[in-house]
């Protein structure tokens, strides 16, 4: 059989039209082959789902004996295979005129429908040629859809695949409801800012944004306004046509024409200039970038995402930061909790990161002594997960096939008493003076995770205290500590 051959399942319970089929069908049998020949919706489904692949089209007759048949059945048959074409035959009493007739068999899934010959017309079944080119037609379009199913699912797997190599890891309340916002914010096309502290995983956020909305399989383009010179953003950002300025050799197209469909992400916008924040502001109101050098405005359609670990709110008091751009981004806001604040998902990050850096090192994942991962629970994390990704690096590296907490203390750098020194001795800083509310709990904190640190368990830990263990449990919960 020719790669080429296109297979037919024909649905007919009348001997005279299935003899009027093979007759039209005869002078094309190089190319078009009836497969098989069944009366009824039972025996047509059995057949497709028994032998999947095996028909491209399917010739149907309207009305059939046993119950299934017309549109339900045609529905019945998409479900198997969405791919599969069906052309529709039918007696010359529906009348062929009947556009609603038409539009309803279309609706639910058919290819084409074609009125039988009349009964005194033995040898075809229908005007020849148009029933030849229906069916090639058909049978071009299941090839086109197998293809464009073959290719969504190619990048379906690319996104999952992107995804579960950069998780975001934790299910204690404060992560989970984080991940509920971003599957909620995905499914919009709204600005979100997100706020938190450094190594929070402000950019994973925007990442899991992105490749969960609708945008998925469209650009995701970061600007990162820290790295670059302030001077640049503007032209990065909205691009410049050839000769718009002396050395503009080349026109250069900005971010937010590569992210068009997509969503671009502006990472520590807190940095972005007074001046390029006015534009941003007018792309966004209008949906019209302003290239430089370009007399025409483009209309662009791109997703922004923002990020910021400074407190906007401050530098819009001192001017810094434009109040009506800070709106406009912050119209879903997300805050990326700190780790203090999910200690509960220390240990599954520890696991996570354990595994990941041991594969890429090709290590085998060393084991844990509760001792060493108790420290790391109670360690004061400030610079969050990033600082705790890279002391498992370290704990890997310096590790054989358990990590101690010995190691765990050297890695901390806790051997020095550093910490403890810094805790008995706080760096107070002039520009962030915080409420006594705020540096009294920051001083319990830390005060009950060096205790802890230093005990075998909660036990001993709310013994040492004088605390009774409900007490030191609550106290706990309410710092974030569990
Ligand atoms: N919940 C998490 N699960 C897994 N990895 C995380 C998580 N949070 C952060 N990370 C990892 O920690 C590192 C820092 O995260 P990220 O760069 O997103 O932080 P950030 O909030 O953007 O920090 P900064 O403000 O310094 O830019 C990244 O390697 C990220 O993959
Ligand atoms: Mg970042």
């Amino acid at each position: 059989m020719n790669k080429n051959t296109i297979r037919v399942l024909v649905i007919e319970d009348e001997a005279f039209d299935i003899r009027r089929i093979r007759k039209t069908l005869e002078p094309f049998k190089d190319r078009i082959r009836i497969q098989d020949v069944v009366s009824n919706a039972k025996d047509a489904l059995s057949a497709i789902q028994t032998h999947t692949g095996s028909v491209d089209v399917i010739i149907m007759d309207y009305q059939i004996s046993g119950g299934l048949m017309g549109e339900n059945l045609i529905r019945e048959i998409k479900k198997v295979d969405s791919t599969l074409q069906i052309i529709v035959i039918t007696k010359m009493t529906i009348n062929q005129t009947d556009l609603y007739f038409a539009n309803q068999l279309i609706e639910s899934g058919a290819y084409w429908f074609g009125t039988k010959y009349p009964g005194d017309i033995e040898d075809y079944i229908y005007q020849p040629t148009d029933f030849i080119l229906s069916i090639t037609n058909a049978y071009d379009r299941r090839q086109l859809e197998i293809e464009k199913n073959s290719s969504q699912s190619k990048l379906d797997r690319n996104i999952r695949n992107i995804l579960s190599r950069r998780p975001l890891v934790g299910d204690s309340p404060v992560m989970s409801q984080m991940n509920q916002l971003i599957e909620k914010y995905a499914q919009t096309n709204a600005s979100v800012l997100i706020t938190g502290e450094s190594g929070t995983g402000k950019e994973l956020v925007a990442m899991n944004i992105h490749y969960r909305s609708p945008r998925r399989t469209e650009n995701f383009i970061t600007l990162n306004c820290a790295a670059i010179p302030k001077d640049l953003i503007e032209s990065e950002l909205f691009g410049f046509e050839k000769g718009a300025f002396t050395g503009a050799r080349e026109g250069k197209p900005g971010l937010f024409e590569q992210a068009n469909g997509g969503t671009i992400f502006l990472d520590e916008i807190g940095e972005m200039p007074r001046a390029v924040q006015a534009k941003l502001l007018r792309v966004l109101e209008s949906g019209e970038v302003d290239k430089i050098g370009r007399k025409k405005k483009y209309k662009v359609d791109v997703r922004v995402i923002a990020s910021t670990n400074r407190e906007l709110e401050r530098m819009m008091e001192r001017k810094q930061f434009r109040e009506d751009l800070y709106y406009r981004l912050n119209i879903l806001h997300i805050r990326t909790p700190a780790l203090r604040d999910h200690a509960a998902d220390i240990p599954i990050l520890i696991k996570h990161f354990i595994q990941r850096y041991s594969s890429e090192f090709s290590m085998i994942a060393p084991l844990i002594t509760s001792e060493a991962m108790n420290l790391l629970i109670h360690h004061r994390w400030k610079g969050n997960v990033r600082q705790l990704k890279n002391v498992v690096q370290r704990l890997i590296l310096s590790s054989s096939d358990e990590i101690d907490h010995e190691t765990v203390r050297t890695c901390l750098g806790l051997n020095s008493g550093s910490d403890f020194e810094e805790f008995l001795n706080p760096h107070f800083n002039a520009q962030n003076v915080m409420p006594l509310r705020e540096l009294e709990r920051d001083f319990r904190r830390r005060y009950l995770q060096f205790v802890r640190g230093v005990s075998e368990s909660d036990a001993e830990a709310a013994q040492k205290l004088g605390l009774a263990p409900p007490n030191y449990h609550r106290m706990c919960k309410e710092l974030g500590l569990k």
